[in-house]
């Protein structure tokens, strides 16, 4: 292997990731006194984070009646009952002070006429328990809530004492017996390569969208960190649960905020029926992203597509003022005119379901403290890891998050993560040293992509990876489609031993970096198809065609998968599949614990 010189870094905490989850826990660790890193791979504002357009869920009430507890009901009805309800308690509990906090900091919210901030409706959220009418609880600036959040994020972290390292890929964590004790990272600009020893490593590092073809997520959301974890050889939650989101521009997958339907817009097919009127005749357009998600694709699959394929479906806000567009909606206006070329104050809007979030993750308490099922105890601690945003399963979002609810997951989770930081760790305590081979795992897996001399190119395995995802693990899924991914994606993942890299540069050499990135979405791939395929019932955005209905009596639990494709058994992929039940509980006797129902919109 090749000698690679290490600089030394000795941290309280690495967070990995500056998303508005690496941020937040990285303010909250640097608050209390510890002495903190935020490491990574593109510049804080350019995390993807800076995508999410429509707004941030809380229950301020500015617009009509609303209580936290509603937003809890919702939220657990959304999750199709597979969240945890002690962790949805915590989110929606804690979402109005995260809100407020964003507020004071500088957040340049939208207002009502009155100064208060505006808040729209937003798919599934509604009042009293879901028995009124919808809630507008979804805090938004204007179309561009995620822009303005990290902005206010990152120029908040300045005023703490941590340190960034910007543009810093990492490559894996040092784990020693058990125990997280730093992170192995490549500067991208000249090539070093830094050892971060720390008493806690924070993985906030997005999600895995990429795995699939067509994704509003940025080239960016890899899911290093979750590969990362399962390098490590710990498991994985809930990685089947991957959400559509009803309205990407049809062809490019940009993302057209729900705020859009918040404010009024609508979807038809090609007889111009507006269609959600039989799927969900209470909600309509605003169901959850799942009902909304299957119904175009129903639309479509039954020959009432639009366009000369019959393939997408039109959404339609040219009824609405264009004034009201113009200063609600600024930026989807744009991007419907420049993806799509339409003017949407006067034509429709070309859209179709589109890969969005990934609801799995690392699973964690709601402290953010990285969980594992050992001996089979759910629930048991790794020490010295944590995770915080879409990387993390808390799991509050369970089966299908509703649409502003991953932007309040970012902070009042990155928040909880930098109190318990707080409450377990002393500022400068003394560390042991790292064990000799700390680097050799990390480095021995660069060295072999650098030095691939197969004769694939990443491209083309990225490529047949996604349309294996794409075809056999989509909206609708059947025996027959998840029981051939399965045999698909593993042969996809065997063609990584054949991968060439052309360039051997440790400098900004794109190809070495994408071929780790590769590594790590394919291992998550690979995680997705086998825990869908395992997966015999329908529950929120898993929709099994053989198995139509959620079976609470053999389902309502939590799929744990581990993978064992790396180190010696590399490149053979072996996913272990357990599942852990549901907590049945709330953190507190404020509430009481809302029991399963059938979930209608
Ligand atoms: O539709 C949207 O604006 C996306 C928001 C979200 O995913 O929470």
């Amino acid at each position: 292997m090749t000698a690679y010189k290490i600089v030394d870094h000795s941290f309280d905490v690495v967070v990995v990731g500056a998303g508005g989850a690496g941020l937040r826990a990285t303010m909250g660790a640097a608050e209390k006194g510890l002495k903190t890193a935020c490491v990574t791979k593109v510049f804080p504002t350019r995390s993807h984070t800076v995508a999410a357009q429509g707004g941030i869920a809380a229950s301020l009430g500015n617009m009509g009646p609303d209580h936290w507890t509603w937003h809890m009901y919702d939220t657990v009805k959304g999750s199709d009952w597979l969240g945890d309800q002690d962790a949805i308690e915590y989110l929606c509990r804690e979402a109005p002070r995260a809100v407020i906090e964003l507020e004071h900091a500088g957040m340049p919210f939208s207002r009502t006429a009155d100064g208060h901030i505006y808040q729209r409706a937003f798919g599934g959220m509604t009042q009293d328990m879901g028995e009124g009418p919808p809630a507008q609880r979804t805090c938004a600036a204007a179309d561009r809530t995620g822009h303005a959040m990290l902005h206010t994020l990152y120029q908040q972290s300045l005023k703490y004492e941590s340190d960034f390292f910007i543009e810093y890929f990492a490559i894996d964590l040092i784990m020693e017996e058990g125990v997280c004790r730093g992170v192995i990272a490549m500067c991208l600009d000249d090539g070093s390569i830094h050892r971060f020893r720390a008493q806690a490593v924070v993985l906030a590092t997005g999600g895995f969208g990429k795995i699939y073809y067509t994704a509003t997520s940025a080239h960016t959301c890899t899911g290093d960190g979750n590969a990362m974890v399962l390098r490590a050889g710990l498991p994985l939650q809930d990685m089947e649960f991957v959400q559509f989101h009803p309205t990407g521009i049809y062809g490019a997958g940009v993302l057209i905020t729900e705020g859009a339907r918040g404010e009024g817009g609508y979807l038809t097919n090609s007889a111009g029926e507006r269609f959600m009127e039989r799927y969900a005749p209470h909600a309509k357009d605003l169901a959850s992203r799942d009902v909304v998600s299957r119904s175009m694709a129903m639309e479509i699959r039954e020959g009432r597509g639009v366009g000369e394929e019959k393939d997408h479906i039109f959404l339609h806000l040219d009824h609405i003022d264009p004034k009201i567009l113009a200063e609600r909606l600024p930026g989807i206006t744009e991007t419907g005119k420049i993806f799509a070329g339409v003017d949407l104050t006067r034509q429709p809007l070309p859209v179709a379901p589109t890969v969005h979030y990934t609801m799995g993750g690392i699973p964690t308490n709601y402290h953010g403290e990285v969980v594992t099922l050992k001996d089979g105890m759910p629930d048991t601690i790794v020490p010295g890891l944590f995770a915080v945003g879409e990387a993390a399963c808390v799991s509050v979002h369970g089966a299908n998050r509703l649409g502003s609810n991953s932007l309040i997951d970012l902070v009042v989770f990155g928040r909880a993560t930098g109190i318990r930081l707080g409450e377990i760790l002393k500022a400068n305590a003394l560390q042991e040293p790292l064990a000799k081979d700390s680097a050799v795992y990390a480095l021995g897996r660069l060295d072999h992509f650098r030095h691939a001399e197969g004769t694939t190119s990443t491209a083309e395995i990225r490529l047949d990876m996604q349309r294996v995802m794409q075809a056999d693990c989509a909206v609708f899924r059947t025996d027959r489609t998840l029981s051939e991914g399965v045999g698909k994606i593993d042969a996809v993942y065997a063609r990584m031993k054949d991968i060439k890299i052309s360039d051997r540069s440790l400098i900004w050499n794109s190809d070495l970096i994408e071929t780790l990135e590769l590594d790590n979405l394919m291992s998550q791939a690979v995680v997705t198809m086998h825990s869908a395929e395992n997966r015999k019932e329908s529950r929120g955005a898993h929709m099994h065609e053989d198995y139509p209905k959620r079976d609470d009596a053999n389902w309502m639990k939590h799929t744990i998968a581990w993978f064992d494709g790396w180190g010696g058994n590399w490149p053979k992929s072996g996913v272990k599949i357990d599942y852990r039940p549901v907590h049945e509980f709330t953190l507190t006797d404020d509430v009481e614990y809302i029991k399963p129902k059938a979930r209608v919109y």
